[in-house]
């Protein structure tokens, strides 16, 4: 017998859920999870209905997605978070799924009471196109089913080391910036500047997909391979000397800080 596929509400429906939404509904097909999304952000509600009109439902209320979903997704701003869940009501037999960065399952817990499951999960918009990586804590094997269609699950046990792997996620716009600062940089030396863009861009999209399939030991490998005198020893070694990467490492630092005020650390 066919296994029934659980349905999947959304509560908040800006841009994490329109890329997870896009992920699921063009890239999950032989999963067609029904998806309920919350009356907010009507704009997107109404796209992402117009799109894929017999996998969504737009819900009057957020109570309604709560009522008619299997999963829920807590998709809202995280100030918005205590009110948002403490006016809904939810089953024992529900599932939830916090995205709220900084906030601690306990947390979550006091305001919506029992349910048969709660995680954590930190997916990004990426999600819509391609299947970086989208960390889960604690592990949870149906939950990683259903986000392991649209990205690589990283499950955790600990809430506090989920944290960490999300201020990594606050180097997106800084990448970006670098890549933009480079394609400047070529233009300004007289290259056209769409095509110093589309160079940059494809140099580095070229130099990630090398880097997504890499572990520890690849990542130390590529970082230390440049050829003695060679132009990646002559950058590296400017940028070491100007303090260019422990730089990044110390920006973290502020990020973790912000995602765990309320998330202790582990003892070891
Ligand atoms: N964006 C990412 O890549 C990313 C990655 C990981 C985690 N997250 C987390 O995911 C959550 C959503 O992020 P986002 O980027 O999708 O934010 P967003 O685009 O601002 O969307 C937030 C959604 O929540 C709704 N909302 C806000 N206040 C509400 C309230 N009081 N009652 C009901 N609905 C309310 C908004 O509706 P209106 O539009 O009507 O205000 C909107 O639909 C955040 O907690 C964020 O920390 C985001």
């Amino acid at each position: 017998m066919e296994r029934k596929l659980p349905t999947l509400g959304f509560i908040g429906t800006g841009t994490l859920t329109s890329a997870l939404v896009t992920g699921f509904c063009t890239r999950a097909s032989e999963t067609p999870y029904p998806i309920v999304l919350s009356p907010r952000s009507r704009d997107n509600a109404a796209r992402l209905k117009a799109a894929w009109p017999d996998r969504i439902t737009v819900a009057e209320s957020m109570q309604e997605v709560v009522d008619r979903s299997d999963w829920v997704m807590l998709a809202v701003l995280p100030k918005a978070g205590e009110e948002v869940c403490a006016s809904l009501r939810f089953r024992p037999e529900q599932k939830v799924v916090n995205f709220m960065s900084d906030k601690a399952l306990p947390q979550i817990r006091e305001w919506i009471g029992p349910t048969a499951a709660l995680v954590h999960m930190v997916p990004l918009t990426f999600n819509a196109f391609c299947d970086g990586p989208i960390v889960l804590s604690p592990p949870n094997a149906e939950a990683a089913e259903i986000f392991g269609r649209i990205g690589q699950v990283v499950q955790l046990e600990e809430r506090y080391h989920a944290a960490v792997l999300a201020a990594i996620t606050g180097c997106v716009a800084p990448f970006f910036t670098l890549l933009d600062a480079l394609s400047q940089w070529s233009a300004a030396q007289g290259v056209p500047p769409d095509l110093a863009a589309r160079y940059v861009s494809g140099f580095f999209g070229a130099v990630c997909q090398e880097a997504a399939h890499l572990d520890g030991a690849g990542l130390s490998r590529m970082a230390g391979t440049a050829t003695p005198g060679g132009i990646n020893f002559l950058v590296k070694d400017l940028l070491t000397q100007q303090g260019g990467f422990q730089m990044w490492a110390d920006a973290m630092e502020p990020a973790l800080e912000r995602l765990t005020a309320n998330i202790p650390r582990p003892e070891k």
